[in-house]
């Protein structure tokens, strides 16, 4: 069997929009693996602010991405023996891997890393570029997307369910600053790919919007192409 034989569904969009919740149940509901390629960056930059080292160093972080040392295991990310599963999640760390993700070294020190979770019997991956960069190839391209109110909403509620305190401006104004961040980046910039389907989740639960991957695949399937 060939690498490129084993299906892939690509779910990209901006932060907080839901992609990961909606991405983590198609994968149970098909039985594949799942990619969170956020959570390589959040990792990296987690990994460089515990060392200290300077946000700016292009050479020094794509090094970090090389070497980082992790394992996804269920809900678990440990990187070393620590899970850092809530450490990469906090705002300093949002911030941080969208300053980082624009570096062109570090995205591509991270690349192999991505595409080694292309196993049988399929992957669904979400992130920024996973249906126009790492995985072009992929069966079905989704955009996920809401507006950024509902975003910001999303966030603060499941913040506060986590015991975390947050305000809902501030995480409104960081949503529209990370976004501005990563469309306009010129490495792998976050965009609806000419390939990609639109799925704005503004007025949709996260059922919802999983049924509509689902179909949208198994119409994939049926024409087809698989
Ligand atoms: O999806 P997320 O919010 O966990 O991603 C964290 C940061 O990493 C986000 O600011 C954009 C960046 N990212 C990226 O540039 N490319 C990806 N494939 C995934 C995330």
């Amino acid at each position: 069997m060939n690498f490129s034989d084993i299906p892939v569904i690509a779910i990209d969009g901006p932060s907080a929009s839901g992609k990961g919740t909606v991405a983590q149940r198609v994968a149970r509901k098909l039985g594949f693996h799942y990619l969170d390629s956020g959570a390589l960056y959040r990792l990296v930059a987690l990994s460089a602010m515990r060392s200290k080292l300077d946000l700016a160093d292009e050479g020094m972080l794509s090094d970090v991405a090389i070497r980082l040392d992790v394992v996804f295991e269920d809900a678990e990310i440990r990187l070393g023996n620590e899970n850092v599963a809530d450490a990469i999640r906090t705002e300093r760390c949002s911030n941080a891997a969208s300053r980082i993700a624009a570096y062109p070294q570090v995205r591509k020190a991270l690349l192999a890393r991505q595409r080694a979770f292309r196993c049988l019997p399929g992957l669904v991956a979400d992130g920024r570029d996973m249906g126009s960069i790492v995985f072009p190839d992929a069966v079905l391209k989704i955009f996920l997307t809401a507006s950024a109110q509902t975003r910001a909403q999303r966030r603060y509620k499941q913040l506060m369910e986590k015991g975390i305190d947050a305000n809902i401006s501030t995480l409104f104004q960081d949503i529209q600053e990370r976004d501005a961040r990563d469309s306009n980046r010129s490495a792998a910039p976050l965009h609806q790919d000419a390939g990609a389907s639109l799925l704005n989740t503004t007025e949709l639960d996260i059922g919802q919007a999983v049924d509509s991957v689902l179909n949208q695949y198994a119409e994939v399937c049926t024409k087809g192409h698989l």
